[in-house]
């Protein structure tokens, strides 16, 4: 059963990046995470929200962000990160570890691996044109309390 529901919707800039990194580790305070926990969930979110500035709205710094977090059966942080820019072709050659289709050589490809090996469960939903959803399960050892 989905818990305590919470949405947040910012612009696309490179600062929100960091503003929902500590929304997302503010929303976990309440399940009393362990500092990796915490780091993990953290940096997992930065990377779904850094791939919609970048990629999904190719860092043109307008269209909109959507972060909604939700705790389900008390032990499990969902955190689903919605953008409406460019969308992805092939979701499953884009998780591919140093897949990317920046050329400049600045990004290594990483940032699915990353979100993967820092979550339990990763959905990615996406069609060109339309958007990106990517939403991030992970387990906590810590029971939520409600
Ligand atoms: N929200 C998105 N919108 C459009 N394309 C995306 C989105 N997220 C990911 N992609 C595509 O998937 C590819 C792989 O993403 P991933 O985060 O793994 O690597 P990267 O962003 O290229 O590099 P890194 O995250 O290591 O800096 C990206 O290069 C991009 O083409
Ligand atoms: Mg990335």
């Amino acid at each position: 059963m989905e818990k305590n529901p919470v949405i947040v919707e910012f612009e696309a800039l490179p600062q929100n990046q960091g503003f929902a990194r500590a929304v997302a580790g503010a929303y976990c305070a309440a399940f009393d995470p362990t500092v990796e926990e915490l780091t993990e969930i953290k940096t997992a979110v930065s990377e779904a929200v850094s791939n919609s500035v970048i990629h999904g709205y190719e860092k043109k710094g307008r269209g909109k962000i959507r972060m909604e977090l939700s705790m389900i059966d008390r032990d499990k942080l969902s955190v689903k990160i919605t953008d409406w820019g460019k969308g992805i072709a092939d979701v499953k050659k884009a998780m591919e570890p140093l897949f990317s289709t920046e050329e400049s050589g600045e990004m290594s490809g990483m940032g699915f691996t990353v979100m993967e090996s820092f979550t339990d469960k990763i959905f990615v939903e996406s069609a060109p044109e339309k958007g990106t959803a990517v939403t991030l399960i992970k387990y906590l050892d810590t029971y939520y309390d409600v």
